[in-house]
């Protein structure tokens, strides 16, 4: 996400997060993501790239493995660092991540790598993601797939959360659709009845196509890519926000 786009959602509204879209409605997603996670030993050192309010690190912890989570938003971090602590939940840019230490894992979920600005930088990221690995290391992805998008403005989908004053005070409205073959919109319409706040925006998300991430990866190194729809481990078919699955070559 550059400097120059900052999202309402991810910053001044960021705390409101966890209310408009709540834990539950990822869960079987986390699930699917720490089975595969619970194949590289109990202690799996894992990394989330746009980690967003930690979540899925603090389920990563309670397994028992040793996890790490970066982003670039002040107010999703520190959501995530009052979950998993300062150390675990670490402010920055995912474009430039650095650690000494290799993982066992690194994952990316719910969209969070297609804020890369271009497919340079995102070839970049993936690059430093097999840099990062270990040997037989994995990469598990959650992208946005603008080939089985909407190429108009759809309906608004609307879901209505619990808010300061009680059910359905917090209305989430959000819709997505393709603008070409590797560009998918995703509009948000925030609404909290009691306090009266409300916020529109438009994200664009880049590099929109697993086809072509998937090239990138073997470009990269990595082996064993897999598309798959979603959490239920099917082959890639009609889903807008499939799972890639890639592997380090054990050397
Ligand atoms: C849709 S949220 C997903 C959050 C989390 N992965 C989840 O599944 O709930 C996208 C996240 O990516 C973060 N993000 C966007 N661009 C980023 C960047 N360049 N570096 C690090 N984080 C970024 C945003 O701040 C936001 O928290």
């Amino acid at each position: 996400m550059s400097e120059e786009v900052n999202y309402k959602l991810y910053g001044e509204f960021g705390d409101r997060y966890d209310q408009h879209t709540p834990a539950h409605h990822y869960q079987h997603d986390h699930e699917f993501v720490l089975s595969r996670a619970r194949a590289h030993g109990k202690h799996c050192r894992l990394l989330d790239l746009g980690c967003g309010t930690g979540i899925f690190l603090e389920k990563a912890l309670a397994e028992g493995f040793n996890p790490f989570g970066l982003d670039c938003a002040p107010q999703m971090i520190g959501l995530a660092q009052q979950r998993v602590g300062e150390c675990r939940a670490l402010l920055g840019e995912m474009q430039a991540f650095d650690f000494k230490e290799p993982f066992d894992c690194i994952v990316s979920l719910s969209w969070s790598i297609n804020y890369c600005e271009d497919r340079e930088q995102l070839q970049d990221l993936l690059q430093r993601c097999y840099r990062a690995l270990s040997p037989g290391g994995e990469l598990i992805l959650q992208v946005a797939h603008a080939p089985n998008a909407e190429t108009t403005e759809p309906d608004f989908f609307v879901d209505k959360e619990f808010g300061p004053a009680g059910a359905q005070d917090i209305v989430l409205s959000y819709r997505f659709w393709a603008e070409d073959q590797v560009t998918m919109m995703a509009e948000y319409h925030f609404e909290c009845v009691s306090t009266n706040e409300s916020f529109r925006e438009t994200h664009r998300l880049q590099s929109a196509n697993a086809l072509s991430i998937a090239t990138l990866l073997v470009a990269a190194g990595f082996e064993r890519v897999e598309l798959l729809d979603d959490c239920r481990g099917w082959e890639l078919n009609s889903s807008i926000s499939p799972f890639i699955l890639a592997r380090k070559p054990m050397e």
